[in-house]
């Protein structure tokens, strides 16, 4: 069931993007399959909406929008709902478990960036939470939270950059310290109908098994990941660029006078998509060129012109490069790049392309990408 009684801002400072019915079907396929006798365990969802997470005998909602328990209270009796504010005062008492109570947390906490909030629409006590588990965001709260509550299993809807963004796994702290992930299917966040589908991002379904030693980014990197559409991929099978070159500014290793040019600050693919590349002028977000970088950043911005061919579960990944595919067709993509840049003709080393320039470097990127090349 779609939510229907908040508005705009609210939904969007609340994160109240319900969740289609087929998906909460993988996450009781994936606990099915993942957890012997599930039906002795408490199902929690701490963020439960109009309920759409809670099936069997033992399952508890909680949410800090009376309206929407009050909704899922009408839909589905029988299950126990509980109106709070999920991050707060964390323990199991107050879902009435204790500490032998079998538990496995299900659902789609929100993840906003809470420095994003939309102004004067909320009020702040909203976004009060326990110190334990502060974050800038809103979905790593909720996970660190479900570690203070000892679940024996998650299996909840996050954003797939929680795990394959180096800071924001480090963020994770006890919970990847604790959970393991076991088993998860990626989906775009197009399938919210009401989200913005300008830019969809990967999210992942992921299956945690609470564990003595969870899992470190090494972990993350080799883990074979699939999509809903059948594809498999992990992160160490891509070279990226940032092994090549700078994507923060870099000012206090590259000296003025070695500056050829300047390129904008290098986040994901996603955020590529939407930002510059070359930029005329040092501002504070510009990273320094040098002359022998330069077919580097050309590389990047040629990639730019690609994205459309990247699939959305790619989004939130760096930059990837074949550096040695690449070096061989570095002059096609300098002179690709200074045709689009013409001042960077005065520091560019152009060679004359071949007559058809192009197909190499569709060639170049049907290879990196292989299965994954969006035609
Ligand atoms: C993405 S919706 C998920 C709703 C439902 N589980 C579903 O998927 O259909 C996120 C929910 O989190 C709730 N929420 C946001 N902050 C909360 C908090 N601090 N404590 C409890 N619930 C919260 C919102 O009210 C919203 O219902």
């Amino acid at each position: 069931m779609e939510q229907k009684h908040l508005n705009h801002n609210d939904t969007v400072n609340l994160g109240s993007f319900y969740t289609p019915e087929w998906i909460v079907d993988i996450v009781y396929s994936m606990i099915r399959k993942n957890v012997p006798d599930s039906s002795q365990y408490h199902i929690l969802d701490t963020s439960c909406g109009y309920g759409g997470f809670l099936r069997g005998k033992n399952a508890i909602g909680a949410d800090i929008d009376g309206a929407a328990v009050k909704t899922a209270k009408e839909r589905s009796p029988q299950h126990i709902y509980i109106h709070q504010n999920s991050l707060l005062d964390i323990s199991r008492s107050q879902y009435g478990l204790d500490k032998n109570s079998k538990i496995i947390i299900v659902g789609n906490p929100p993840y906003n960036d809470t420095t994003s909030i939309i102004r004067n629409s909320i009020k702040k006590e909203k976004f009060e939470r326990d110190g334990a588990v502060f974050s800038r965001d809103l979905g790593i709260s909720f996970l660190l939270s479900y570690d203070i509550l000892k679940a024996d299993f998650v299996c909840v809807l996050h954003p797939l950059s929680y795990l394959i963004k180096k800071a924001n796994f480090e963020s994770l702290r006890s919970f990847k310290d604790s959970y393991k992930l076991v088993d998860s299917v990626i989906v775009s966040s197009g399938v919210f109908s009401a989200t913005s589908k300008t830019t969809c991002f990967p999210i992942i379904i992921a299956f945690y098994e609470r564990v003595s030693f969870g899992m470190d980014y090494n972990y993350v990197k080799n883990f074979e990941f699939k999509t809903t559409e059948n594809k498999k991929f992990s992160l160490s099978q891509y070279d990226v660029i940032g092994k090549y070159i700078s994507k923060y500014p870099n000012r206090n290793k590259i000296n003025a006078n070695e500056t050829v040019a300047y390129f904008y600050t290098m986040r994901d693919i996603n955020a590529l998509k939407r930002g510059a590349t070359f930029i005329d002028k040092e501002t504070y977000n510009a990273v320094r060129v040098t002359k022998q970088k330069l077919p580097y950043y050309c590389y990047v911005d040629v990639f730019k012109e690609y994205i459309p061919h990247i699939p959305y579960y790619f989004g939130n990944s760096d930059v990837m490069i074949n550096n040695e595919a690449f070096t061989e067709l570095k002059d096609l993509f300098v002179y690709k790049s200074v045709q689009r840049h013409p001042k960077l003709s005065e520091c560019a080393e152009i060679k004359k392309p071949y007559k058809d320039f192009e197909k190499p470097v569709q060639g170049y990127f049907k290879n990196l990408l292989g299965e994954h090349y969006v035609d």
